[in-house]
């Protein structure tokens, strides 16, 4: 990776504290150590974004699902980190900003083809586990609210479809992964027991099973068809006005 493409962040040009209005609503926050006055109500992202920095990397979504965006902060006269998705968080004043691009936490290898479920198989590759000290800090640095403690102790326990059941909604941020005492990497725990149980345990997807089938009987093309013709705001306005899939009892 060249030094270029490590970095996150580009500097915006020609932008100065002092060439930015001072209006009321205006909040002061510290990006890299220089101060900035940005309106209130931002998120952290829009705040460094008006501030002139452009995003190379940690930004996705901008709606707090990629997970791409995980960053920490530091408030004045405290001397703790607050954690948050950048694009989710919004700026108070005197906040202190970085940004972080990902969180780069080991992996264990595995062929999920190859390897099967079982009650020791994420001890198997995820051994760290076994040393949770049920602090509870990983659930409560959880941007969705998931219950990453419990999910832990039902993958110490074994209990693969719990573990995946109880994370469904996790968006691989690392948020949790960054603050465990243990050096537990919760994200990647559970998407092995999320792909244990897709594949081996749960495989009865009914939605699935029916849109795959519906695929088969071509039962999409026209409307494919007709969609491909469509301008940008014909497709916008289609997206507005759809129908929310009511839920039908299979995942
Ligand atoms: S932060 Fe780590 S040690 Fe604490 S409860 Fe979560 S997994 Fe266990
Ligand atoms: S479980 Fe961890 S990685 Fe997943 S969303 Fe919550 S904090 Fe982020
Ligand atoms: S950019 Fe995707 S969660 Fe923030």
């Amino acid at each position: 990776m060249s030094k270029k493409e490590q970095v996150i962040l580009e500097e915006p040009e020609v932008k100065k504290a002092e060439d930015v209005e001072k209006k009321a609503g205006t909040l002061e926050v510290f990006i890299m150590g220089k101060s900035y006055k940005v309106p209130a109500g931002l998120t952290i992202m829009k705040a460094l974004e008006y501030a002139g920095y452009r995003y190379i990397r940690g930004c996705g979504c901008r709606a707090g699902f990629c997970g791409a965006c995980s960053t920490i902060y530091r408030l004045e006269d405290e001397q703790k980190l607050g954690f948050d998705l950048a694009c989710q968080k919004v700026v108070e004043d005197k906040m202190y900003l970085v940004q972080l691009p990902f969180v780069p936490a080991a992996k264990a290898e595995y062929d999920i083809e190859k390897i099967r479920p079982s009650e020791s198989k994420i001890l198997e590759y995820y051994p760290e586990i076994a040393r949770c000290v049920s602090c509870n800090t990983c659930s409560k640095s959880c941007p969705q609210d998931i219950e990453v403690m419990k999910y832990i102790q039902r993958a110490i326990r074994g209990d693969i479809e719990k573990c995946a059941e109880i994370s469904f909604d996790c968006i691989q941020c690392g948020l949790c992964a960054m603050r465990c005492p243990a050096d537990i990497k919760h994200y990647h725990v559970s998407q092995l027991a999320r792909r244990l149980r897709g594949k081996y345990i749960d495989t009865r997807s009914k939605n699935l099973s029916k849109r795959i089938k519906e695929i088969e009987n071509r039962k999409y093309d026209s409307e494919i068809e007709k969609m491909i013709k469509m301008n940008k705001q014909e497709i916008k306005e289609l997206y507005k006005n759809r129908k929310i899939e009511a839920e039908e009892g299979g995942s």
